[in-house]
């Protein structure tokens, strides 16, 4: 695919794989738009990628989405591909998930992405093209002891982007899900965890190596490259489906 001058927005693209896919876009060519709410790093970022704009946005914020789909338009008059990625994980068992908190990932990693789409897709229809590529988790795929509620919120991104697909096919507008695995980024710092039955619960036998956040970004590249609508950016993964 050729993605030279592509305006790309990027959530989530002060770290982790979000940059990473900033970056590789913005070496494809593309123009990117940084958007997550660490202003000072996307300022730095921006620096970095030539043809690109710093917006800080908190994504749970309607408000400031709306900002940021205005203020591409009002630099790059287009929108080509929208990376929902910004997100956070929640590891608690059933019983201890506290709702608010849940409610807020729930904000975060289920509500702003669909938000997000439906900011872009009277935008993609007009233009007669678009893509969308959401970011879910491997652990959408899986049954992993205190992770349900995490899993279940990726799952259900998942699900909601697979219609959507459907839906929007005739468009011109392609959504796309991205199931990563564990990725060596803040991730695991940044999830919010209830103390509950962790001690007795260790995955960590059964784990593959974590992937590089820049692995991530070429397998989705790769993806798109491929036409793929289901990307599964893990060999583990590959092999097991
Ligand atoms: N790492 C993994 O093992 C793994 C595996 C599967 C799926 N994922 C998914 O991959 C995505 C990226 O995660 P990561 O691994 O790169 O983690 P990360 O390094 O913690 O990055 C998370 C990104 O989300 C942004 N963010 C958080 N809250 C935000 C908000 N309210 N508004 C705007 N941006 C916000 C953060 O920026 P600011 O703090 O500057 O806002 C940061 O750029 C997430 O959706 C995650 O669920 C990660």
């Amino acid at each position: 695919m050729d993605f030279k001058n592509k305006v790309v927005i990027v959530t989530g693209a002060s770290s982790g794989i979000g940059l990473a896919i900033a970056r590789l876009f913005s070496i494809r060519g593309a123009r990117i738009v940084l958007a997550a709410r660490s202003e000072d790093k996307l300022k730095s970022i921006s620096k970095e990628l030539p043809n690109s704009l710093s917006i800080p946005t908190d994504i749970t914020k309607i408000d400031e989405v709306k900002k940021l789909i205005e203020k591409t338009i009002a630099s790059f008059n287009r929108i080509d591909i929208l990376v929902n990625n910004a997100g956070r994980g929640y590891d608690s068992s059933l019983e201890n998930i506290k709702i608010e908190t849940f409610q807020k990932i729930i904000d975060l990693d289920l509500i702003a992405p669909i938000q997000a789409m439906q900011l872009v897709i009277p935008i993609m229809r007009s233009q007669g093209s678009g893509e969308i590529i959401n970011i879910s988790s491997g652990t959408a795929l899986m049954v992993l002891p205190e992770m349900g509620a995490y899993a279940g919120i990726k799952a259900a991104l998942a699900k909601v982007s697979l219609t959507a697909n459907e839906e929007l096919k005739s468009d011109g507008i392609h959504v796309r899900v991205v199931y990563p695995y564990i990725t060596a980024t803040d991730f695991e710092k940044n999830t919010l965890k209830e103390k509950s039955r962790e001690e007795s619960i260790d995955n960590s036998n059964s784990l593959p190596q974590p992937d590089s956040a820049e692995y991530i970004a070429e397998r989705i590249l790769l993806g798109l490259d491929k036409n793929q609508t289901e990307i599964f950016a893990h060999d583990w993964m590959n092999k097991t489906k």
